[in-house]
């Protein structure tokens, strides 16, 4: 048995990284790390990192920072370098950051034990590895015990895609697809510590196509009406999804499957084909738009989201303009707009750049315009009915938040009993960024 020590991580970037974090957690309880949410009595300080923009990168080096007299004050004080900025810059940050023991790549995170091992006796360790094992299968087994009601479940990790902008596919590496045996395995063991909504994810979670439990190969929505038969299970979600791989079967699944919820993610990055070309997104914006009116058909009261990168090289006013009319074609619930980040080794970032201002002053326009039809669909559920899955209590006394069938947050009074309770909703008001309403029959 070895001795208790305490680890704290730092989760930056996507859900999948919240993902990875919870699940190295896991690999190291079984090593003796005990987690803490106290970076002053840590042992270990594992920070998980984000790459895909220039600001998330150097974030995670002007926290390296602040560690340094954490860890002059105690020597025997280890910190881990692990995500996208592990796997993109590697040994570099050893070199940049002294105070670094371990660099471990997204793909290597089952070996964890040893290299931490390795760390307690005095070496440094990078590894940014993309081994053959699957790590998912070699991590450690989940915890058991009460769980918060939402989960997350990866199915797919890495994209073959290349975008001209983006370094996750050089960070995540090829596109892989859990069989859905084991993914069966984890949903009911998170549905038996008490999740009733999962949110499936991969960079490209709508191209999953895995082995099925009969040995054939499946797409998406078969893994959907798989995880729909368990019971206890009532909400699926998933995130991020490629236009390209919205097939038939997963847009039908939409109008079909009760369990799927009535929200999309669907990024489009520009409105501008000539754009769109140059990022190698593989459609136009017409072929998107068709997209959604199909989506619609087959689930007319779905909520769309996207994500936009304004001023990729070369955009002009034109091109940005017609960024600015597909926003308003589809009408979104909810979108992240990023300013254009040169990404070093994607194609892109040998282009020439756009001036900042120009750059400025169309994202405020776009993210005004996304801001008001956030609005718009936040407004249009008052007086409707809605399911909340309840997941913790508000900032007010006998206050409970949880979130709608269409990942609006909700407040209502009630009691303690709500948590991890799906109840009906009426929507009364719709302040910024989350909704108010009152219990149907609340017996
Ligand atoms: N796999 C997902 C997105 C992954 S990254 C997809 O294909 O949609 C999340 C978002 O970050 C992207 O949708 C894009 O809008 C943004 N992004 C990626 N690289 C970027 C860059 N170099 N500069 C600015 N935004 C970027
Ligand atoms: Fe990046 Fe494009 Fe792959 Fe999404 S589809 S992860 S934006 S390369
Ligand atoms: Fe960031 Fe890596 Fe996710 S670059 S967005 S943490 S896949």
């Amino acid at each position: 048995m070895s001795v208790s020590r305490k680890l704290f991580i730092k989760t930056y970037g996507c859900q999948m990284n919240v993902y990875d974090s919870e699940r190295m957690a896991e690999t190291l309880a079984a090593e003796g790390y005990e987690t803490t949410d106290r970076q002053e009595e840590a042992d270990m300080i594992l920070l998980n990192t984000c790459h895909i923009r220039e600001k998330a990168a150097e974030k995670v080096f002007s926290e390296l920072g602040r560690l340094k007299p954490l860890k002059d004050a105690k020597p025997d004080l280890h910190v881990a370098v692990a995500g996208c900025v592990a796997q993109a810059e590697g040994e570099e940050i050893i070199r940049r950051a002294p105070v670094v023991d371990l660099v471990v790549g997204p793909q290597s995170y089952f070996r964890l034990p040893d290299m931490m091992r390795a760390v307690e006796g005095g070496a440094r360790v990078v590894d940014t590895d993309f081994p053959a094992e699957d790590k998912f299968a070699e991590l450690g087994r989940r915890r058991a015990g009460r769980r918060a009601p939402t989960a997350f479940l990866t199915v797919q990790e890495g994209c073959d895609k290349f975008c001209a902008f983006c370094v996750v596919p050089y960070t995540r590496g090829a596109e892989v697809s859990r069989a859905a045996a084991p993914l069966m395995d984890e949903a009911r063991a998170l549905v038996d510590a008490g999740v009733r909504e999962i949110t499936l994810l991969g960079q490209n979670v709508n191209a999953w196509h895995g082995e099925m439990e009969n040995g054939r190969s499946g797409g998406l929505a078969g893994l959907i009406g798989r995880l729909a038969q368990i019971e206890g299970l009532d909400r699926i979600r998933y995130t991020t999804s490629h236009p390209n791989d919205m097939d038939d079967a997963l847009i039908a699944a939409h109008g079909a499957e009760a369990k799927l919820m009535p929200y999309l993610h669907l990024p489009v990055q520009s409105g501008a084909d000539r754009v769109l070309k140059a990022m190698n997104r593989k459609h136009t914006a017409e072929q998107y738009l068709r997209l959604i009116e199909r989506i619609r058909a087959a689930r007319p009261d779905i909520v769309l989201s996207s994500d936009f990168i304004v001023g990729f090289p070369g955009e002009t006013e034109a091109e940005f303009e017609a960024t600015m009319d597909l926003v308003r074609a589809v009408g979104y619930g909810s979108a992240y707009s990023f300013r254009y980040s040169p990404r070093p080794g994607t194609p892109a970032a040998s282009r020439e750049e756009l001036p900042a201002g120009i750059v400025a002053e169309r994202l405020l326009a776009l993210q005004a315009l996304i801001e008001e039809q956030a609005r718009a669909t936040q407004e249009a559920m008052i007086g409707r009915e809605v399911s909340v899955l309840f997941e913790r209590p508000g900032r007010m006394p006998g206050q409970w938040v949880g979130k709608s069938d269409y990942l609006h947050a909700v407040h209502v009074s009630g009691p303690d009993s709500l948590k991890g309770a799906i109840r009906r909703v009426r929507i009364t008001a719709s302040a910024t960024h989350s909704l108010a309403g009152e219990l149907v029959n609340a017996a």
